[in-house]
């Protein structure tokens, strides 16, 4: 019988996590599934559930407008995006990713980049209209959430939109006791996505679409 996937991608990520290499295993594991020896347990051949409901009850029109898909693995998110208009840049750390994204979808409208979240173009600085992290910030370990987090916030225009969609763990649970990847989001840490200048204006907690006793954020913020 094969090894369950998300026991083999762990065991990719503590390896690399052990080397003091907290992003080197996204490649490592997208490599691995790209020779059939690994499957990436995230990819789910379909933009994800929360942003399907958010792109339905919003409605987004991004004629004219720019987006940007963080951690954009192999691009269902951004090709949904896209859909909808928007001129969409989609970037990921893994080169591995980024060439399945454009097998995934030739003659897509995105822009599918290798880039890092911790060290991002400095022409992306508050440059979109609309930013989508989707499981990237709770991917790294607790110690780098804080600057991912800032990160993020930086890549929202004036009167920009962020959507961030996230397992949740209640506030009162250690970050010792946590086992990750992933390191699921506190309130808090959905908290400090804001600024003085980046409002949340929505947040609901809901059952996750594939394991219903998880629960995940989709928080929506606007930058003045
Ligand atoms: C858990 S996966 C989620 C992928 C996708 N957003 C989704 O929901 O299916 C996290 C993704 O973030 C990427 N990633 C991790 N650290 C990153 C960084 N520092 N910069 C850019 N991408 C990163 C990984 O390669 C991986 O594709």
């Amino acid at each position: 019988m094969s090894e369950d996937p998300d026991v083999v991608s762990r065991r990719i990520a503590r390896e690399s996590i052990e080397r003091d290499d907290p992003t080197g295993w996204f490649e490592n594991l997208y490599a691995a599934a790209a020779d059939g020896s690994a499957v990436v347990p995230w990819d789910r051949g379909t933009a994800h559930q929360l942003l399907i409901d958010w792109v339905d009850e919003s409605e987004p029109d991004g004629t004219g407008k720019t987006a940007l898909v963080v951690g954009a693995g192999t691009g269902w998110d951004a090709e949904l995006i896209a859909d909808r208009g928007y001129d969409t840049t989609a970037f990921d750390i893994s080169p591995t990713a980024i060439e399945t994204a454009h097998r995934n979808h030739p003659g897509s409208k995105a822009h599918y980049i290798v880039a890092d979240l911790l060290a991002p173009p400095a022409d992306w600085h508050r440059a979109f209209d609309l930013v989508v992290e989707i499981y990237t910030v709770q991917a790294l370990p607790i110690p780098l959430q804080p600057d991912a987090i800032k990160q993020v916030t930086e890549l929202v225009g004036p009167g920009g939109t962020l959507l961030v969609i996230a397992a949740a763990r209640p506030d009162t649970q250690p970050d010792d006791e946590i086992q990750g990847p992933p390191w699921p989001l506190t309130r808090a840490a959905i908290q400090s996505f804001t600024t003085p200048d980046l409002h949340l204006i929505q947040l609901d907690q809901a059952p996750s679409p594939t394991a219903p006793t998880t629960l995940r954020w989709r928080a929506e913020y606007l930058r003045d």
